[in-house]
């Protein structure tokens, strides 16, 4: 099995490294935590945009009736944007907020990332609180045959790389390489693994002194970075569909 890492959703690579591939992708802060937070709540689906526009015009076009059972979330520069419903912390998607409803989400990068790698076998949303659920569907998937690579996608921050992405990509790489008794990685792949082996006892520090973790704590976000480094809160699948819509799947 080859493994590879990708570190920015700005990433310019060929579409036909996804071939016969399984995709994790992972935007920690907060992107990725969020939408495991509304799906493991009861969130119905979610429908990543590209931009606010896009976001906007999918919920306008909604008739009244269905508009009903549908939430405009998201953020810029990590604050919900004027209009919408709700932002992009975890903490908000609580079950009488989410359960049963569509959501419609733009991010500044994670919801640009599940928008990548559509010649994938399977697209799933990774992040440390479904890390388990994430890992053992990974290594049913390549049991069933058709996959010769794992690659994790980290979001990043704007094209640039992003220290939680790369832990969490390194711990997905890591434990699912360990699963498996023969692995190749790439350069690429390596360097997330080894990031993440090295400071396995320090993961939460070094996510606490990440950018965008004092970027989120400055604007009162400080209880987000506890929740998305807690281990298996959220015990959920979030596979993305072909149109990019990412539905809660049995494993
Ligand atoms: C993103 O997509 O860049 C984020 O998840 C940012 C945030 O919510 O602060």
């Amino acid at each position: 099995m080859k493994f590879h890492a990708i570190f920015s959703a700005n990433n310019t690579e060929s579409s036909s490294i996804y071939d016969n591939a399984i995709v994790i992708i992972i935007d920690v802060l907060r992107a990725s935590t969020t939408v495991c937070a509304a799906l493991f709540h009861g969130a119905k689906k979610i429908i990543p945009c590209i931009s606010r526009a896009q976001a906007f015009d999918i919920f306008n076009k909604l008739s009244p009736s269905v508009k009903r059972n549908f939430i405009l979330c998201g953020e810029q520069q990590s604050i919900m944007p004027e209009g919408f419903d709700m932002g992009n912390s975890p903490l908000e998607y609580s079950s009488n907020k989410v359960r049963g409803k569509s959501i419609v989400l733009v991010t500044t990068n994670g919801t640009k990332a599940f928008h990548k790698a559509n010649q994938a076998v399977h697209k799933v949303v990774g992040s440390f609180v479904n890390e388990a659920i994430v890992t053992d569907f990974t290594l049913n998937a390549i049991r069933n045959g058709n996959i010769d690579k794992i690659i994790t996608v980290c979001a990043g921050s704007n094209g640039e790389i992003s220290i939680e992405d790369l832990l969490c990509a390194g711990m997905f790489i890591d434990n699912i390489a360990f699963a498996l008794n023969q692995s190749e990685l790439t350069d690429a792949a390596r360097i997330a693994r080894d990031f993440y082996t090295c400071n396995i006892n320090h993961i939460n520090q070094i996510i606490a002194r990440s950018d965008h973790a004092n970027t989120l704590r400055s604007k009162g976000f400080a209880a987000d970075i506890a929740f998305a480094i807690s281990m298996n809160k959220c015990s959920i699948l979030p596979l993305i569909a072909n149109d990019n819509t990412i539905y809660p799947t049995d494993i």
